[in-house]
């Protein structure tokens, strides 16, 4: 059976869960797919930590030359998060004939063009499927079983942790500061956690959607973005007086050749189908002009429902390459 070896560069939520999934599932993904697929490094900055997981002498590094230069390295998986260093070790690496898959939106988003020319120019796969609503296969579905459509209206909600806040402070009535503490120790909120709660990380996954969905790339500081700090309980107990749920949305809409697009908390009636969305869970509501609606729902944050997409792309690598 065709070995593939696998680089991962970042050993945090993420990393640990990409890890897990394809550690835990190896001899089912080779079952299904005849290709045996091996974590053999890791970047982590800490090497000492207890991660409660048995791991072989040698195998965590400090270097990301060890994974990046590697020539027994296939497929390089970048999930440090932040657009510097992790888009210099994205170009490095397929430079040096590695496939890259990522979970980075802010990289991503920031350096769209210049990472899918990198790519091509250098005749190597790069796949970022994690990078938008968690678990949720949406960036497949846009770019394969729906790829026929002239997209022309996206709205979603893509940011857990913010998602979790609105919830949590709608449903029990808690407070602001303690949920986005509770966000961070289950793993779904950002290193700095600004970012989702300002709306950047939002604006990215939005900029990265309207990319592939019509074919324009918007850089995320250009998408006018308001994020959630301004909403009290207030604003939600007003809301809820009137049957409605707040709730922080992304949206794109393509009308007469003219794009609009913007990254708001919006007070949605109870019947719409994203106001029933809660928690971490994220959904992508898209429209085109022969599927029609469509509902992707899933948890869009946490190190397995993210693992999942990251290993996902790495299979999808593996069984084309192998
Ligand atoms: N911080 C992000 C979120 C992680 O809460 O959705 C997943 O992209």
């Amino acid at each position: 059976m065709k070995k593939i070896n696998i680089g991962i560069l970042g050993f945090g939520n993420v990393g640990t869960g990409t890890y897990n999934v394809l550690t835990k599932n190896k001899d089912l993904i080779a079952k299904r797919y005849d290709v045996e697929i091996e974590v053999t490094k890791i970047l982590a900055r800490d090497l000492t930590k207890d991660r409660g997981i048995a791991l072989p002498n040698g195998f965590l590094t400090s270097d990301p030359d060890e994974i990046i230069m590697n020539k027994d390295i296939d497929i390089v998986c970048e999930v440090l998060g932040g657009i510097e260093p992790a888009t210099t070790f994205m170009l490095t690496a397929m430079k040096e004939g590695k496939h890259v898959v990522t979970a980075n939106k802010a990289a991503v988003a920031a350096n769209y063009t210049k990472l899918i020319s990198a790519a091509k120019e250098n005749n190597v796969e790069f796949r970022f499927e994690a990078s938008v609503g968690g678990a949720i296969p949406i960036l497949s579905s846009i770019t394969m079983p729906l790829s026929a459509n002239d997209f022309s209206e996206v709205l979603g909600i893509v940011n857990g942790t913010t998602n979790y806040i609105l919830t949590q402070m709608s449903d029990y009535g808690l407070e602001y500061e303690d949920v986005l503490k509770k966000a961070q120790e289950l793993g779904f909120a950002e290193a700095d956690p600004t970012a989702d709660v300002e709306g950047i990380d939002v604006a990215n996954k939005l900029s990265i959607l309207i990319a592939l969905m019509f074919d324009t790339y918007i850089a995320p500081d250009k998408i006018p973005t308001t994020g959630i700090t301004e909403i009290t309980k207030d604003d939600i107990e007003k809301a809820k007086a009137e049957g409605k749920r707040i709730k922080l949305i992304a949206s794109a809409k393509m009308e007469e050749g003219k794009l609009t697009y913007s990254v708001t908390p919006m007070a949605l009636s109870q019947d719409h189908p994203l106001a029933r969305v809660n928690n971490e869970f994220n959904a992508v509501y898209v429209t085109g002009n022969a599927c029609d609606s469509l509902m992707f729902y899933g948890r869009g944050a946490g190190p397995l429902p993210t693992g999942s997409a990251v290993a996902g792309d790495v299979i999808m690598i593996a069984s084309t390459i192998k």
